[in-house]
């Protein structure tokens, strides 16, 4: 089982290029489908979950190659509407392929994806969504059908800006009959490059980044090639790697007006910034003070995505927080293991209450999601002592070899492979 070893205390300096967007290339891909002619992605990282989702897209015909950041895809060969378990209970992200595949099959069968260690995160929304499109749905087991035989294009309001519904509307609409308006739409960055890539091949959807979204739907699709927008979650982990060691750094290939809410929290922690051609440099004090509160809400909110990074960071500053998570209802879980290395942190529901403490003492610890597991790397850089963190596999999910990022800025961080 492969570890990351971390010796704390290090500083850290230099500059840092992001690589591309997990949660934009995931429903992109997806998308591809939408076309059979070839389409060509730019700054693809290799993450596990980019390379699970090609799996899937192979599953169904639409085969791929990687040449470095670059995906080619060739979607002629994609016959297959069926996700099996084994497929899509690895990836709760493969529920975009729902909308994907009604847009190029009229039809759809996937497992119900399985819960996840950050909640039950269900699919009511989609279906609602869906159904709303007239597309028939039929649950079957630990499955459903869909039939979009007779998809039209209908106004859509989200009870809840959920990413993936929008997703799965956008990419079910794009290519149906008539106009679809999506109202209390997500507005996160990666429904705008969603857009982006669509419009690219074709497509005629506006609005994304508002609450209201646009489609005219348009017979056919054809092939493209598109750069994905960088990360903005592994460029926020990046700037509170600087803040909770005190370092002055800068990260490259950045858009700053992404990071717009975690740069107004590292401010208020006594961070500076510089700003320059898709650069952001974070200058922190030698320890932060705490923000004393934080809460997760749909963009341009603070990102969930960030609240166990934003933890670390709060569990060495100066003073007491409280964390809210409004987003999903099970993601502190990261904390029972920052508390062995002792961190003061109470966690009650979908609150948390982090009293900064002066040091943090390293030992082993294991990941429990990706974010979390991202946090605990983040507190190892800061803690006394050598910290171990199991369970890497998490942190693979969306960060491409996360030592190699830190160790470009100086820490002393290795990955190991133990024999068990
Ligand atoms: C996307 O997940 C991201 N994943 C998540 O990133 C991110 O945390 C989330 O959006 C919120 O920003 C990808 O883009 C691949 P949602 P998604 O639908 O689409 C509930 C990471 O760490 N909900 O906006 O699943 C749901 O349970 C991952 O990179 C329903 O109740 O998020 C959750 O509580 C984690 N019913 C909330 O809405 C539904 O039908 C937000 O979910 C759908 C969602």
């Amino acid at each position: 089982m492969e570890k990351l070893y971390v010796a704390g205390g290090r500083k850290l300096s230099g500059e840092i290029g992001v690589h591309g967007s997990k949660n934009a290339v995931l429903p992109i891909l997806a998308a591809a489908i939408l076309t059979d002619e070839e389409v060509v992605l730019h700054n693809c990282p290799a993450l596990s979950d980019v390379e699970n989702m090609r799996r899937i897209l192979a599953h169904i015909g639409c085969r791929s190659r990687r040449e470095g950041e670059s995906l080619i895809i060739d979607p002629s060969g994609a016959d297959g509407w069926e996700l099996p378990e084994r497929l899509a209970g690895r990836l709760r992200s493969s529920i975009t392929m729902l909308g994907a595949m009604l847009g190029r099959f009229a039809r759809a069968r996937l497992a119900l994806p399985g819960g996840c260690d950050i909640g039950l995160r269900p699919i009511d929304l989609h279906i609602k969504a869906m159904s709303g499109l007239n597309v028939a749905i039929y649950e079957d087991g630990g499955s459903i059908f869909c039939d979009a035989r007779n998809i039209r294009g209908a106004d859509i309001h989200l009870d809840y800006p959920s990413v993936g519904t929008t997703e799965n509307v956008m990419m079910a609409s794009v290519r149906a009959f008539g106009t679809t308006v999506i109202t209390n739409a997500a507005k996160e960055p990666e429904i705008t490059d969603l857009q982006n890539f669509l419009n690219s091949m074709g497509a005629r959807v506006f609005g994304a980044g508002t609450g209201t979204i646009i489609i005219h739907g348009v017979s056919r699709l054809h092939g493209t090639e598109y750069t994905v927008m960088s990360d903005r979650i592994v460029a926020g982990t990046l700037l509170v790697a600087g803040a909770i060691t005190g370092s002055r750094i800068t990260l490259e290939r950045v858009h700053k007006e992404h990071l717009a809410s975690v740069i107004a929290k590292l401010r208020e922690g006594g961070s500076t910034f510089e700003f320059g051609d898709a650069t952001v440099t974070v200058d922190p004090p030698e320890r932060s003070l705490s923000v004393g509160l934080v809460e997760t809400l749909p963009y341009p909110g603070f990102p969930t995505d960030m609240q166990a990074q934003m933890t670390a960071l709060q569990a060495v500053s100066v003073g007491t927080c409280i964390v809210v998570e409004n987003v999903f209802e099970n993601r502190f879980r990261y904390c029972a293991e920052l508390r062995k290395m002792g961190a003061n942190i109470t966690v009650k529901n979908r609150v948390a209450v982090v009293g900064g403490v002066q040091r943090l003492q390293g030992t082993a610890v294991s990941s429990c999601d990706l974010r979390g597991g991202a946090a605990l790397v983040l507190a190892g850089l800061i803690a006394d002592g050598i910290t171990t963190i199991g369970d890497v596999q998490y942190i693979d999910r969306g960060y491409y070899r996360i030592e190699d990022m830190l160790s470009a800025l100086g820490a002393d961080i290795r990955r190991t492979t133990e024999t068990v």
